[in-house]
């Protein structure tokens, strides 16, 4: 039985003053919990959220790296430096950053080897847009980015992966895809994995959900079969909306 994995991107919300507040109310609420919970503040918060979330199983993540250890890459950040400063986790290739930020295929994929270089755990995002939804050609744009990000990353560290799948046209909208919708791809994506590598590592890979998911809509969406946790954007940035949403596994 896959344990359930639940975690916040805060994006670029969130000062220092607010990002204390808001680790507080969830260090709080965290009684009966029977998922494993990370959180994702911005860099600035990085720090500050390590030190008071030592002692608890809270675990702590950034919302991207470069991938260089070093160099002249103004304003960027390495995976030694989130390391440093006490994250286990990062996201990677979220569609913001594949839209917004022109991240391709190949770039995410480095980003991940690099991760993974240092110890890191990965939540790989991958998802198709609206456009692509309607031309049903989900599963071949699912499948190409899977297939790109994941090239050369060996069995073993397979472990250290989440995928989350957060269909584009779900994310900030509302609109969240169906538990059927969802579980569709979900298990298309375990198919994948379990092709590319093998049954064991698929059966035990967690495939998160990641799209407007709310505490209304958290417990139907969580307890499909290949539905292993959430990534919450918007319902994150208040203690008591995410604990409810890590309350509904
Ligand atoms: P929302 O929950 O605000 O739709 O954001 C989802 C997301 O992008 C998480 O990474």
């Amino acid at each position: 039985m896959r344990k359930k994995v639940i975690a916040g991107n805060w994006k670029m919300h969130m000062d220092l003053n607010e990002s204390i507040g808001l680790i507080s109310g969830i260090k709080n609420g965290m009684t009966n919990v029977n998922s494993k919970v990370i959180l994702c503040p911005p860099y600035t918060s990085l720090e500050t959220a390590s030190t008071l979330l030592k002692g608890t199983e809270i675990g702590l993540g950034a919302q991207n790296i470069h991938f260089e250890d070093t160099g002249a890459f103004t304003g960027e950040v390495s995976a030694k430096m989130i390391k440093s400063v006490g994250c286990q986790y990062v996201i990677l290739g979220h569609s913001e950053r594949r839209a917004i930020f022109n991240e391709s295929d190949e770039m995410i994929n480095k980003k991940i080897k690099k991760a993974l270089s240092e110890d890191l755990n990965v939540i790989f995002c991958i998802g198709e847009t609206l456009e692509q939804r309607e031309s049903n050609v989900t599963k071949d744009v699912v499948g190409k980015q899977i297939k790109l990000g994941l090239e050369g990353i060996a069995p073993e560290q397979m472990k250290n992966i989440i995928i989350a799948y957060e269909p584009v046209w779900a994310i900030g909208t509302g609109k969240t895809a169906s538990p059927e919708q969802a579980q569709e791809v979900h298990l298309f994506i375990r198919e994948l994995v379990g092709q590319l590598y093998n049954n064991e590592i698929s059966d035990e890979l967690i495939i998160q959900y990641g799209g407007s998911v709310k505490p209304a809509n958290a417990s139907e969406l969580l307890s499909q079969n290949d539905i292993d946790g959430a990534l919450v954007g918007g319902a994150c940035l208040e203690a008591e909306s995410f604990l409810a949403i890590i309350k509904a596994v």
